[in-house]
Protein backbone atom coordinates (compact mmCIF):
# COMPACT_ATOMS: atom_id res chain seq x y z
CA UNK A 1 0.00 0.00 0.00
CA UNK A 2 0.94 3.33 -0.69
CA UNK A 3 1.70 5.73 2.16
CA UNK A 4 -0.85 8.92 2.17
CA UNK A 5 2.22 11.35 2.81
CA UNK A 6 4.49 10.73 -0.16
CA UNK A 7 4.49 13.16 -3.27
CA UNK A 8 1.59 11.22 -5.28
CA UNK A 9 -1.28 13.43 -4.91
CA UNK A 10 0.29 16.22 -5.71
CA UNK A 11 2.32 14.93 -8.54
CA UNK A 12 -0.39 14.64 -10.93
CA UNK A 13 0.68 17.22 -13.41
CA UNK A 14 3.84 16.93 -12.93
CA UNK A 15 6.51 15.84 -15.72
CA UNK A 16 10.14 15.19 -15.05
CA UNK A 17 13.49 16.38 -16.71
CA UNK A 18 16.58 13.98 -16.24
CA UNK A 19 19.68 15.08 -16.65
CA UNK A 20 23.00 13.01 -16.44
CA UNK A 21 26.36 13.42 -14.25
CA UNK A 22 29.76 12.72 -13.85
CA UNK A 23 32.92 13.35 -13.51
CA UNK A 24 34.48 12.42 -17.13
CA UNK A 25 34.79 15.01 -19.09
CA UNK A 26 33.47 13.44 -22.22
CA UNK A 27 29.80 12.71 -20.43
CA UNK A 28 27.16 12.08 -20.57
CA UNK A 29 28.33 12.24 -24.27
CA UNK A 30 24.78 12.30 -25.75
CA UNK A 31 22.11 12.76 -27.33
CA UNK A 32 21.55 8.72 -25.82
CA UNK A 33 19.66 6.37 -28.03
CA UNK A 34 18.18 2.83 -27.31
CA UNK A 35 19.44 -0.20 -28.06
CA UNK A 36 17.46 -3.44 -26.70
CA UNK A 37 17.26 -3.20 -22.72
CA UNK A 38 20.34 -0.71 -22.76
CA UNK A 39 21.28 3.10 -23.14
CA UNK A 40 23.54 3.59 -25.05
CA UNK A 41 26.01 7.11 -25.49
CA UNK A 42 26.59 8.80 -28.92
CA UNK A 43 30.25 6.37 -29.06
CA UNK A 44 27.77 3.54 -28.38
CA UNK A 45 28.67 2.50 -24.95
CA UNK A 46 26.12 1.59 -21.98
CA UNK A 47 25.04 4.37 -19.69
CA UNK A 48 23.28 3.62 -16.62
CA UNK A 49 21.42 6.35 -14.08
CA UNK A 50 21.66 5.85 -10.39
CA UNK A 51 20.52 8.65 -8.90
CA UNK A 52 17.92 10.98 -7.29
CA UNK A 53 14.64 12.98 -7.22
CA UNK A 54 15.26 16.50 -6.90
CA UNK A 55 11.26 17.96 -6.99
CA UNK A 56 10.29 21.06 -8.29
CA UNK A 57 6.78 20.90 -8.74
CA UNK A 58 5.49 21.58 -5.68
CA UNK A 59 3.25 24.64 -4.62
CA UNK A 60 5.70 27.10 -5.03
CA UNK A 61 6.89 25.17 -8.89
CA UNK A 62 10.44 26.40 -7.67
CA UNK A 63 13.33 23.42 -7.05
CA UNK A 64 12.75 22.48 -3.18
CA UNK A 65 15.95 23.49 -0.48
CA UNK A 66 17.08 26.83 -1.87
CA UNK A 67 16.67 28.31 1.49
CA UNK A 68 18.57 26.68 3.25
CA UNK A 69 21.65 25.63 0.35
CA UNK A 70 23.18 26.65 -2.56
CA UNK A 71 22.32 24.50 -5.68
CA UNK A 72 26.13 24.15 -5.99
CA UNK A 73 26.53 22.78 -2.24
CA UNK A 74 23.27 20.31 -2.68
CA UNK A 75 24.86 19.62 -6.21
CA UNK A 76 28.24 18.76 -4.34
CA UNK A 77 26.28 16.52 -2.00
CA UNK A 78 25.08 13.93 -4.34
CA UNK A 79 27.92 13.77 -6.38
CA UNK A 80 30.18 12.69 -3.26
CA UNK A 81 28.18 9.26 -3.30
CA UNK A 82 28.58 8.55 -6.85
CA UNK A 83 25.37 9.36 -7.86
CA UNK A 84 25.24 10.72 -11.70
CA UNK A 85 21.63 11.07 -12.30
CA UNK A 86 18.96 13.74 -10.85
CA UNK A 87 15.38 13.67 -12.04
CA UNK A 88 13.92 16.51 -11.52
CA UNK A 89 10.12 17.48 -11.23
CA UNK A 90 8.44 20.20 -12.46
CA UNK A 91 4.49 20.97 -12.74
CA UNK A 92 2.89 21.47 -16.23
CA UNK A 93 1.15 24.17 -14.63
CA UNK A 94 3.75 26.02 -14.51
CA UNK A 95 3.95 26.27 -18.17
CA UNK A 96 0.12 27.01 -18.51
CA UNK A 97 0.49 29.95 -16.58
CA UNK A 98 3.77 31.28 -18.60
CA UNK A 99 1.33 31.15 -21.67
CA UNK A 100 -1.33 32.56 -19.71
CA UNK A 101 1.09 35.26 -19.24
CA UNK A 102 2.24 35.82 -22.68
CA UNK A 103 4.84 34.08 -22.31
CA UNK A 104 6.27 35.47 -19.21
CA UNK A 105 7.57 33.61 -16.56
CA UNK A 106 6.65 34.81 -12.85
CA UNK A 107 9.79 35.77 -10.40
CA UNK A 108 10.21 33.98 -7.56
CA UNK A 109 9.11 36.21 -5.47
CA UNK A 110 5.59 36.07 -6.77
CA UNK A 111 6.14 31.91 -6.60
CA UNK A 112 6.93 32.35 -2.74
CA UNK A 113 4.26 34.98 -1.75
CA UNK A 114 1.45 32.89 -3.51
CA UNK A 115 2.83 29.70 -1.79
CA UNK A 116 3.62 30.90 1.29
CA UNK A 117 1.36 34.33 1.98
CA UNK A 118 3.22 37.89 1.73
CA UNK A 119 5.17 37.64 5.29
CA UNK A 120 6.79 34.38 5.23
CA UNK A 121 6.99 34.42 0.96
CA UNK A 122 8.90 37.13 1.57
CA UNK A 123 11.36 35.65 4.54
CA UNK A 124 11.45 32.58 2.25
CA UNK A 125 12.97 34.70 -0.95
CA UNK A 126 14.92 36.46 1.68
CA UNK A 127 17.14 33.22 2.84
CA UNK A 128 16.85 31.49 -0.89
CA UNK A 129 18.63 35.05 -2.37
CA UNK A 130 21.15 34.50 1.14
CA UNK A 131 21.93 31.25 -0.20
CA UNK A 132 22.51 31.89 -3.72
CA UNK A 133 23.77 34.73 -4.68
CA UNK A 134 23.31 34.82 -8.39
CA UNK A 135 19.64 35.31 -7.98
CA UNK A 136 17.86 38.55 -7.29
CA UNK A 137 13.88 39.21 -6.34
CA UNK A 138 13.46 39.18 -10.26
CA UNK A 139 14.62 36.26 -11.22
CA UNK A 140 11.73 33.68 -12.43
CA UNK A 141 10.81 30.20 -12.08
CA UNK A 142 12.12 29.13 -14.86
CA UNK A 143 15.19 31.17 -14.57
CA UNK A 144 16.21 28.61 -11.24
CA UNK A 145 15.47 25.13 -13.44
CA UNK A 146 17.88 26.72 -15.24
CA UNK A 147 20.19 27.21 -12.62
CA UNK A 148 19.76 24.34 -11.54
CA UNK A 149 20.33 22.69 -15.03
CA UNK A 150 23.92 24.39 -15.36
CA UNK A 151 24.85 23.43 -12.16
CA UNK A 152 24.49 19.64 -13.09
CA UNK A 153 26.40 20.20 -16.28
CA UNK A 154 29.46 22.37 -14.65
CA UNK A 155 30.31 19.01 -12.18
CA UNK A 156 28.54 16.52 -14.44
CA UNK A 157 28.93 16.77 -17.90
CA UNK A 158 27.93 16.07 -18.79
CA UNK A 159 -8.28 14.20 -14.82
CA UNK A 160 -10.73 16.53 -14.37
CA UNK A 161 -8.45 19.41 -14.15
CA UNK A 162 -6.26 17.77 -16.85
CA UNK A 163 -6.33 19.16 -20.30
CA UNK A 164 -4.11 16.92 -22.71
CA UNK A 165 -3.65 19.88 -25.09
CA UNK A 166 -1.67 21.69 -22.23
CA UNK A 167 0.32 18.31 -21.30
CA UNK A 168 1.58 18.21 -24.76
CA UNK A 169 1.88 22.25 -25.10
CA UNK A 170 3.95 21.72 -21.91
CA UNK A 171 6.26 18.86 -22.33
CA UNK A 172 7.11 20.71 -26.01
CA UNK A 173 7.80 23.51 -24.16
CA UNK A 174 10.52 22.09 -21.80
CA UNK A 175 11.77 19.79 -24.22
CA UNK A 176 12.18 22.78 -26.71
CA UNK A 177 13.50 25.10 -23.07
CA UNK A 178 15.93 22.06 -22.60
CA UNK A 179 17.79 22.73 -25.72
CA UNK A 180 19.94 24.63 -23.43
CA UNK A 181 20.67 22.20 -20.94
CA UNK A 182 23.88 20.27 -22.11
CA UNK A 183 23.35 17.48 -18.92
CA UNK A 184 19.43 16.72 -19.83
CA UNK A 185 19.49 13.48 -21.69
CA UNK A 186 15.73 12.82 -21.06
CA UNK A 187 12.07 13.97 -20.15
CA UNK A 188 9.33 11.82 -18.77
CA UNK A 189 6.23 12.22 -20.39
CA UNK A 190 3.01 12.27 -17.52
CA UNK A 191 4.20 10.96 -14.00
CA UNK A 192 2.30 8.39 -12.49
CA UNK A 193 -0.82 8.30 -14.89
CA UNK A 194 -3.55 7.77 -12.34
CA UNK A 195 -6.96 6.38 -12.11
CA UNK A 196 -9.53 9.22 -12.17
CA UNK A 197 -11.33 7.79 -9.30
CA UNK A 198 -13.48 10.82 -8.40
CA UNK A 199 -14.98 11.04 -12.03
CA UNK A 200 -16.45 6.59 -12.31
CA UNK A 201 -17.57 7.72 -15.84
CA UNK A 202 -14.44 8.77 -17.14
CA UNK A 203 -12.20 6.03 -15.40
CA UNK A 204 -14.26 3.24 -16.60
CA UNK A 205 -14.46 4.60 -19.94
CA UNK A 206 -10.72 5.85 -20.70
CA UNK A 207 -8.46 4.71 -17.63
CA UNK A 208 -6.98 1.49 -19.77
CA UNK A 209 -3.87 0.60 -21.67
CA UNK A 210 -5.65 1.76 -25.28
CA UNK A 211 -6.19 5.61 -24.34
CA UNK A 212 -2.46 5.45 -22.65
CA UNK A 213 -1.05 4.40 -25.55
CA UNK A 214 -2.76 6.88 -27.62
CA UNK A 215 -1.59 9.68 -25.35
CA UNK A 216 1.52 8.42 -24.76
CA UNK A 217 2.39 8.44 -28.51
CA UNK A 218 0.85 11.84 -28.80
CA UNK A 219 2.62 12.87 -25.71
CA UNK A 220 6.42 11.01 -27.49
CA UNK A 221 5.65 12.93 -30.68
CA UNK A 222 5.46 16.01 -29.47
CA UNK A 223 8.69 15.96 -27.44
CA UNK A 224 10.61 14.23 -30.29
CA UNK A 225 9.84 17.30 -32.51
CA UNK A 226 10.78 19.44 -30.03
CA UNK A 227 13.74 17.97 -29.00
CA UNK A 228 14.39 14.92 -31.38
CA UNK A 229 18.26 14.13 -28.88
CA UNK A 230 15.95 13.52 -25.36
CA UNK A 231 15.22 10.01 -24.20
CA UNK A 232 11.55 9.70 -23.82
CA UNK A 233 10.40 7.56 -20.73
CA UNK A 234 6.91 5.61 -20.30
CA UNK A 235 5.23 5.73 -17.03
CA UNK A 236 2.85 2.42 -16.32
CA UNK A 237 -0.85 2.54 -14.86
CA UNK A 238 -1.95 2.50 -11.44
CA UNK A 239 1.05 4.60 -9.74
CA UNK A 240 3.32 3.33 -12.57
CA UNK A 241 3.41 0.00 -10.79
CA UNK A 242 3.12 -2.10 -14.33
CA UNK A 243 4.24 -1.61 -17.69
CA UNK A 244 3.70 -5.60 -18.41
CA UNK A 245 1.49 -5.37 -21.47
CA UNK A 246 3.89 -3.12 -23.21
CA UNK A 247 7.10 -5.91 -22.26
CA UNK A 248 4.93 -8.45 -23.25
CA UNK A 249 3.15 -7.23 -26.54
CA UNK A 250 0.21 -8.16 -25.40
CA UNK A 251 -3.11 -6.31 -26.31
CA UNK A 252 -3.71 -2.54 -24.98
CA UNK A 253 -7.35 -3.04 -23.89
CA UNK A 254 -9.85 -2.86 -24.15
CA UNK A 255 -8.67 -2.77 -27.99
CA UNK A 256 -6.48 -5.03 -29.53
CA UNK A 257 -3.65 -3.28 -30.66
CA UNK A 258 -0.20 -3.63 -29.80
CA UNK A 259 2.42 -1.55 -28.72
CA UNK A 260 5.05 -1.38 -31.84
CA UNK A 261 7.93 0.93 -31.13
CA UNK A 262 7.37 1.96 -35.51
CA UNK A 263 3.70 3.73 -34.01
CA UNK A 264 6.07 6.24 -32.91
CA UNK A 265 7.02 9.42 -35.42
CA UNK A 266 10.75 9.55 -36.91
CA UNK A 267 13.08 8.17 -34.37
CA UNK A 268 11.27 7.89 -31.35
CA UNK A 269 10.74 4.40 -30.91
CA UNK A 270 14.57 4.57 -30.59
CA UNK A 271 14.29 6.67 -27.61
CA UNK A 272 11.82 5.29 -25.33
CA UNK A 273 12.74 3.83 -22.22
CA UNK A 274 10.26 2.76 -19.34
CA UNK A 275 10.56 3.86 -16.31
CA UNK A 276 8.29 1.75 -12.89
CA UNK A 277 7.91 2.87 -9.87
CA UNK A 278 7.66 0.79 -6.30
CA UNK A 279 6.57 1.71 -2.63
CA UNK A 280 6.03 -1.62 -1.52
CA UNK A 281 7.75 -0.90 1.86
CA UNK A 282 5.73 -3.47 3.74
CA UNK A 283 7.24 -6.53 1.59
CA UNK A 284 8.24 -9.43 3.91
CA UNK A 285 9.76 -11.12 1.19
CA UNK A 286 12.27 -10.26 -1.13
CA UNK A 287 11.61 -13.41 -3.67
CA UNK A 288 8.17 -12.35 -3.65
CA UNK A 289 9.20 -8.57 -4.63
CA UNK A 290 11.34 -9.71 -6.80
CA UNK A 291 9.14 -12.18 -9.12
CA UNK A 292 6.67 -8.99 -9.06
CA UNK A 293 8.85 -6.37 -10.06
CA UNK A 294 9.84 -8.84 -13.16
CA UNK A 295 6.36 -9.56 -14.12
CA UNK A 296 5.89 -6.02 -13.71
CA UNK A 297 8.15 -4.87 -16.70
CA UNK A 298 12.24 -5.51 -15.44
CA UNK A 299 11.75 -9.22 -17.30
CA UNK A 300 12.98 -7.33 -20.39
CA UNK A 301 16.31 -6.71 -18.51
CA UNK A 302 17.14 -10.87 -17.96
CA UNK A 303 19.49 -12.31 -20.14
CA UNK A 304 17.87 -13.72 -23.09
CA UNK A 305 14.58 -11.34 -23.01
CA UNK A 306 14.81 -11.14 -26.56
CA UNK A 307 13.60 -14.82 -27.06
CA UNK A 308 11.06 -14.26 -24.07
CA UNK A 309 9.20 -10.95 -24.53
CA UNK A 310 8.08 -9.15 -27.45
CA UNK A 311 9.66 -5.39 -26.30
CA UNK A 312 12.94 -5.30 -25.11
CA UNK A 313 13.53 -1.98 -23.84
CA UNK A 314 15.77 -0.34 -20.53
CA UNK A 315 13.67 -0.52 -17.99
CA UNK A 316 14.32 2.28 -15.21
CA UNK A 317 13.39 2.58 -11.43
CA UNK A 318 12.72 6.09 -11.46
CA UNK A 319 11.01 6.22 -7.74
CA UNK A 320 11.46 4.27 -4.76
CA UNK A 321 12.07 5.20 -1.43
CA UNK A 322 11.01 5.03 2.81
CA UNK A 323 11.48 6.44 6.22
CA UNK A 324 15.49 7.48 6.49
CA UNK A 325 15.64 6.53 9.50
CA UNK A 326 17.87 4.43 11.62
CA UNK A 327 16.63 1.16 10.56
CA UNK A 328 14.26 1.27 7.88
CA UNK A 329 17.29 0.40 5.48
CA UNK A 330 17.84 -2.77 7.06
CA UNK A 331 14.22 -4.11 5.90
CA UNK A 332 13.64 -6.75 3.31
CA UNK A 333 12.59 -3.71 0.90
CA UNK A 334 15.37 -1.54 1.36
CA UNK A 335 17.67 -4.52 1.38
CA UNK A 336 16.14 -6.24 -1.38
CA UNK A 337 15.91 -2.95 -4.37
CA UNK A 338 19.78 -2.34 -2.88
CA UNK A 339 20.60 -5.95 -4.26
CA UNK A 340 17.35 -6.14 -6.93
CA UNK A 341 18.07 -3.13 -9.26
CA UNK A 342 22.38 -3.39 -9.57
CA UNK A 343 22.00 -7.03 -10.52
CA UNK A 344 18.90 -6.37 -13.00
CA UNK A 345 21.81 -3.60 -13.62
CA UNK A 346 18.36 -1.19 -13.91
CA UNK A 347 18.94 2.31 -13.34
CA UNK A 348 17.28 4.24 -10.63
CA UNK A 349 16.93 7.55 -8.95
CA UNK A 350 15.66 7.85 -5.50
CA UNK A 351 12.98 9.32 -3.99
CA UNK A 352 13.83 11.87 -2.44
CA UNK A 353 16.94 14.46 -2.68
CA UNK A 354 15.16 17.06 0.39
CA UNK A 355 14.85 17.73 3.69
CA UNK A 356 12.16 19.81 3.65
CA UNK A 357 9.89 21.29 1.50
CA UNK A 358 8.85 25.33 0.77
CA UNK A 359 5.02 24.19 1.71
CA UNK A 360 3.62 20.73 1.05
CA UNK A 361 0.00 19.74 2.25
CA UNK A 362 -0.57 23.27 3.18
CA UNK A 363 2.33 23.09 5.66
CA UNK A 364 4.67 25.38 5.39
CA UNK A 365 8.38 24.06 5.86
CA UNK A 366 7.19 21.08 5.93
CA UNK A 367 9.78 18.34 7.05
CA UNK A 368 10.07 15.80 4.74
CA UNK A 369 11.02 12.44 7.00
CA UNK A 370 11.48 9.72 3.51
CA UNK A 371 14.28 12.74 2.37
CA UNK A 372 17.90 11.41 1.53
CA UNK A 373 18.68 15.31 3.69
CA UNK A 374 17.72 16.62 6.96
CA UNK A 375 15.63 19.64 7.24
CA UNK A 376 18.24 22.51 6.51
CA UNK A 377 19.60 20.09 3.58
CA UNK A 378 23.01 20.41 5.33
CA UNK A 379 23.61 16.56 5.57
CA UNK A 380 22.91 13.00 4.78
CA UNK A 381 19.46 12.57 7.39
CA UNK A 382 20.04 8.87 7.87
CA UNK A 383 24.36 8.31 8.26
CA UNK A 384 23.64 4.69 8.38
CA UNK A 385 21.63 4.18 5.13
CA UNK A 386 24.45 6.62 2.82
CA UNK A 387 27.44 4.91 4.24
CA UNK A 388 25.46 1.56 4.86
CA UNK A 389 23.83 0.60 1.75
CA UNK A 390 23.05 3.67 -0.39
CA UNK A 391 27.01 4.36 -1.42
CA UNK A 392 27.27 0.59 -2.50
CA UNK A 393 24.28 0.89 -4.28
CA UNK A 394 25.44 3.41 -6.85
CA UNK A 395 28.84 1.58 -7.08
CA UNK A 396 27.44 -1.40 -7.93
CA UNK A 397 25.33 0.05 -10.16
CA UNK A 398 27.60 1.87 -11.71
CA UNK A 399 30.22 -1.00 -12.07
C1 LIG B 1 26.62 -3.27 -21.82
O1 LIG B 1 26.88 -4.03 -20.63
C2 LIG B 1 26.56 -5.41 -20.74
C3 LIG B 1 26.76 -6.05 -19.39
O2 LIG B 1 27.95 -5.69 -18.79
C4 LIG B 1 27.34 -6.07 -21.84
O3 LIG B 1 26.92 -7.39 -21.97
C5 LIG B 1 27.08 -5.33 -23.12
O4 LIG B 1 27.88 -5.86 -24.13
C6 LIG B 1 27.41 -3.87 -22.95
N1 LIG B 1 27.14 -3.16 -24.18
C7 LIG B 1 28.00 -2.29 -24.68
C8 LIG B 1 27.60 -1.67 -25.97
O5 LIG B 1 29.05 -2.02 -24.13
C1 LIG C 1 18.45 39.09 -11.50
O1 LIG C 1 18.81 37.73 -11.79
C2 LIG C 1 18.58 37.35 -13.12
C3 LIG C 1 18.95 35.87 -13.24
O2 LIG C 1 18.45 35.13 -12.22
C4 LIG C 1 19.40 38.20 -14.04
O3 LIG C 1 19.11 37.85 -15.38
C5 LIG C 1 19.09 39.66 -13.83
O4 LIG C 1 19.97 40.45 -14.60
C6 LIG C 1 19.26 40.03 -12.36
N1 LIG C 1 18.81 41.38 -12.14
C7 LIG C 1 19.53 42.24 -11.43
C8 LIG C 1 18.90 43.58 -11.26
O5 LIG C 1 20.62 41.98 -10.96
Amino acid sequence: MKPSFTLFTVFNLAATATGLVSARADWPNGPLVTSGRWILDASGNNVTYAGTNWPGHNDAMIPEGLQYQSIETIVEKIKSIGMNAIRLTFAIQMIDEIYDNDGKDITIEQALVQALGQTNGIKVLNQVLEKNHQFNASTTRLEVFDAVAAELNKHWWGDTDFSTENWVRGLSYMADHGKSWPALMSIGLRNEPRDPTSNPALSRSSYNWQTWYEHVREGADAVHAANPDLLIFLSGLDFDTWLTPVVRGEALTPGTGRFDRADFAGTAGEKLVLELHNYDTGATSCDALRTGLDRNGFEALLPGAEAAVANVLPVMMTEFGFLMDDRTWRGVYASCLAQYLPERKAGWTIWVLAGSYYVRSGTQDYDEDWGLLNHDWSDWRSQGYVNGALKAMVRDTLS
